[in-house]
């Protein structure tokens, strides 16, 4: 009865270059590994659910890219939104649909663009997750030590009285603002949400109808309608009823039901550039490379281009050197937020 939700949908522009609006960086192969963040993703539930039990949920614009990605998909595995709104539309989609295959259903939600770097400890925290969500009415999500306030994540409070991974939590707070996330650190009593979420089918039904009442009977609507011709016509009015709205925000800051698997397997939100630079192997002079690239003089940098052209690169200290598709940037590391002004600006320019 187990279940894999991909969440695909992502534009991730912090990312620009590298990730596009027309293929963000899900689809990309951000690591030089050989294969892409969704294939990764989906390589990683190898033994903990046959193929055919996985659905990724993406934008309609993505759905080639998919099924040339994971080919051993079928069609009816890749749920397309034909607008974005958010993951909790997106989940709320993929958990109805599965109920009505499976009301059994034991699920996994994972985003498409993350790291992890230990795949053993991942698949072994997952099968400890989904012990705990078998025929239980409770939200599970994956925590992760913090190494400083980033204002990016969901912090956890959990109680620390019960024995082993598994702990009750106090409190979820949806990205908070800077002072508040140093609290958070220092009180050493919180820990990141992973953004990757384990439950039962019933226990995220539940949950939809209690603290999203609109949104579980629009997609409650569907049950008729799922794996038939008239699938797609009906998610086309569902979604433009959907508002817009995270899974952080409308479920897991108000569930009282939320348990978190403290966990450690080398885990990175692929956000920024940045991150890409922290989990990446680095020279001795602490430069990550990927591409045809002479380096002259060059260290703490993070260079990456098409590998069939020759970039040299001479006396640069911190910088960033993307370039993908015709898009070419330059620019420090320490001012990779300025990267959403780029965007901006660059699509005013065409
Ligand atoms: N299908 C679909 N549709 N996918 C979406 C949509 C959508 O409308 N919006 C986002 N996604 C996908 C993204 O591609 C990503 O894989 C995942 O859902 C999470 O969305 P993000 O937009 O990346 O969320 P976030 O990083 O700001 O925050 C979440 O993840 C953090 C950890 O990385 C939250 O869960 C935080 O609490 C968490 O700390
Ligand atoms: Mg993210």
């Amino acid at each position: 009865h187990t279940y894999i939700i991909i969440m695909a949908g992502g534009v991730g522009t912090r990312f620009w270059p590298f990730s596009r609006s027309n293929y963000p960086k899900q689809f990309h192969d951000v690591l030089g590994t050989g294969r892409t963040l969704l294939q990764q993703t989906a390589d990683r539930f190898d033994g903990i659910c046959p193929p055919e039990n996985i659905y990724i949920v993406t934008s309609s614009k993505y759905k080639e890219i998919c099924q040339e990605q994971l080919p051993q998909l079928a069609d009816d595995q890749v749920l397309c939104e034909p607008v974005a709104r958010n993951t909790a539309p997106c989940i709320a989609y993929a958990c109805y649909k599965i109920a009505q295959r499976d009301p059994e259903a034991n699920i996994v939600v994972a985003p498409a663009d993350h790291i992890i770097l230990k795949e053993d400890a991942f698949r072994a925290t997952i099968r400890t997750a989904l012990a705990t969500t078998e025929g239980n009415n409770v939200l599970v999500t994956l925590g992760i030590k913090p190494s400083r306030p980033d204002t990016g994540y969901g912090y956890i409070q959990y109680l620390t009285d019960a024995e082993g991974d598994v702990k009750k939590v106090k409190t979820f707070t949806e990205k908070p603002h800077l002072e508040l996330a140093r609290q958070f650190v220092e009180s050493g009593e919180f820990v990141w949400n992973a953004g990757i979420f384990v439950w039962n089918v019933q226990a995220i039904k539940q949950a939809f109808t209690q603290f999203m009442p609109e949104t579980a009977e629009i997609f409650a609507e569907g049950e008729p309608v799922y794996y038939t011709d008239e699938e797609s016509a009906f998610i086309n009015k569902a979604y433009s009823l959907c508002k817009s709205v995270s899974i952080d925000n409308g479920i897991m800051e108000k569930a009282g039901n939320v348990y978190v698997v403290l966990s450690e397997f080398g885990w990175s939100d692929l956000g920024t550039w940045k991150s890409l630079y922290e989990v990446s192997d680095k020279s001795d002079e602490l430069n990550v490379i990927d591409g045809h690239i002479l380096l002259y003089d060059t260290k703490n940098c993070i260079i990456k281009t098409p590998k069939d052209r020759l970039v040299v690169v001479n006396g640069l200290d911190g910088y960033i050197v993307a370039e993908y598709d015709n898009v070419l940037m330059i620019c420090r590391k320490d001012e990779e937020q300025k990267v959403k002004e780029f965007v901006a600006d660059a699509k005013e320019r065409g």
